[in-house]
């Protein structure tokens, strides 16, 4: 089945393709709220502790896995570290399952935002419009969420189902410029706002009374996920790498693009927010506040954002396709392991998994008012009640499940394997060769895998487990 499998065209191809992956709502969406709710400065510079120290030692281990044994997930695991270990693999599976299920329809929240900010655009934005209530009405409207999450799921099987380098390298190839282009673009017009130094100051500089142990833990659960850590998808496209491609290179451009992509993303909406006076409002809105009631509305607003009313729709488009780079790579770790493991032909297997994914997506979906059954499950004696922390849909138990679960126990449980279950030949010889940058050095990697990455994560799955602490 080896044979079969495709490869990616180049290092840069395959950069493009983890980077897309990387960079996604937990950039533009999680990253700049949970900054906000932290207080910038101190938060900012844990969070970048966590990336180099946690972050980066165990993109390395996920990508060596997945060049080494070239397969993906489950076989991976089986093969490079013991057969016991293949049900870590499939752990990570469950996991891309949830995430993808639910994450698509944030996703399509941008494509609704993107009609809307157009329309206003062309037609002018209406006076006395509130946001608040353009977004809780969309969000509860059943038919038009399925429809949207639905339109988002046909476009990440389209490019799954081409495969490897026809589908998704050609989409990150594509895309991933766009979205830089885009990105710099907001980011220059920021600059010329009057809000960018307050912004600059409430993001870099740190003041640590503000800090606590939540603040930490939050910043490592952070680095995992906005990495696409922890559940197999970098071991999943790490076994398309030729063996002529170093994993280390690789492995410090896609943290560095994405970290700075977060900054970049966090930059530009903390200077709208403080040139428009809204400080105090916007932790009101919550998480998807920020994203899809704040900014539209600043976009449009008289004297804010220098030509808000065209770079509205544009900052929607931005938003959709880094959700979309991240969205096929979640379908690919599902799809690829069904090839894989039970040697279903792509095409079919594509479709069968993105079919089964949409009927959760569908739950997640009915989440926001859409339909009793499952924006209301914290009703006395329904599963939000009984298993998770009182989470009232759908959608937030899956979110919950996923982030305070899922990602720390697989990351865990793939630091332990790379650390502890693989032999220093075996590692040593998939990171070092003659490809090796000089900032490299095989022994600091060693010791991080083995010792403080599991450390780390422990940490946050014993926060979890005994002191009720929720990342979600
Ligand atoms: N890294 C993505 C983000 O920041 O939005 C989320 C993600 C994608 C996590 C793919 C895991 C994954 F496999």
């Amino acid at each position: 089945m080896t044979e079969q499998r495709g490869n990616w065209t180049s290092s840069a191809g395959f950069i493009l393709a983890a980077t897309g992956s990387a960079i996604g709502l937990g950039n533009l969406w999680k990253f700049p709220f949970i900054t906000w709710e932290n207080n910038g400065g101190a938060f900012v510079l844990v969070y970048l502790v966590c990336i180099a120290a946690v972050g980066l030692p165990i993109m390395m281990a996920e990508l060596l896995i997945g060049r080494k044994t070239q397969q993906s997930a489950v076989g991976a695991l089986k093969e490079a570290v013991g057969p016991a270990w293949g049900l870590v693999g499939l752990w990570g599976v469950l996991c891309g399952f949830t995430l993808l299920s639910y994450y698509t329809v944030i996703a399509g929240w941008s494509l609704y935002f993107f009609a809307k900010t157009a329309g206003w655009m062309v037609g002018g934005f209406p006076t006395g419009t509130s946001l608040g209530q353009v977004f809780t009405e969309q969000s509860a409207n059943g038919g038009l969420q399925i429809a949207l999450s639905l339109g988002f799921s046909v476009a990440t099987v389209s490019v799954v189902y081409f495969g490897v380098q026809k589908g998704i390298e050609k989409i990150a190839r594509l895309f991933l410029p766009v979205l830089f282009v885009i990105l710099a673009l907001l980011f220059m017009v920021s600059f010329a706002m009057d809000g960018s130094r307050e912004a600059l100051t409430f993001i870099f500089r740190p003041s640590f009374n503000e800090l606590d142990g939540g603040s930490v833990l939050e910043a490592l659960g952070h680095a995992f996920f906005t990495l696409s850590l922890g559940m197999g998808a970098m071991i999943t496209y790490g076994s398309y790498i030729a063996r002529n491609q170093s994993v280390v290179k690789a492995s410090g451009i896609i943290v560095l693009l994405d970290t700075v992509i977060a900054l970049v993303a966090t930059v530009i909406m903390f200077t709208v927010i403080f040139t428009a006076g809204m400080q105090d409002q916007v932790g009101d809105t919550g998480t998807v506040g920020m994203l899809f009631i704040s900014l539209p509305q600043l976009f449009f607003a008289e004297g804010i954002v220098p030509g808000g009313a065209v770079l509205a729709p544009l900052f929607y488009v931005l938003v959709a396709l880094a959700a979309l780079t991240s969205t096929m790579s979640l379908l690919e770790v599902v799809t690829s392991y069904i090839i894989d493991e039970h040697g279903i032909e792509r095409g079919k297997a594509t479709l069968a998994c993105g079919g089964v994914v949409f009927l959760f997506t569908i739950l997640a979906a009915l989440s926001f008012g859409g339909a009793d059954f499952a924006s209301n499950l914290s009703a006395p004696g329904r599963l939000g009640d009984l298993l998770f922390a009182g989470k009232t849909s759908w959608f937030g138990m899956a979110d919950h499940f996923v982030s305070n679960w899922m990602l720390p126990t697989g990351g865990l449980a793939i630091t332990v394997a790379v650390g502890w279950f693989m032999t220093r030949e075996a590692t040593e010889s998939e990171l070092v060769d003659e490809t090796v940058p000089g900032w490299f050095n095989y022994n600091t990697w060693r010791f991080f895998i083995r010792y403080i990455s599991p450390a780390a994560v422990a940490a946050i799955v014993v926060a979890v487990l005994f002191f009720g602490v929720d990342f979600s």
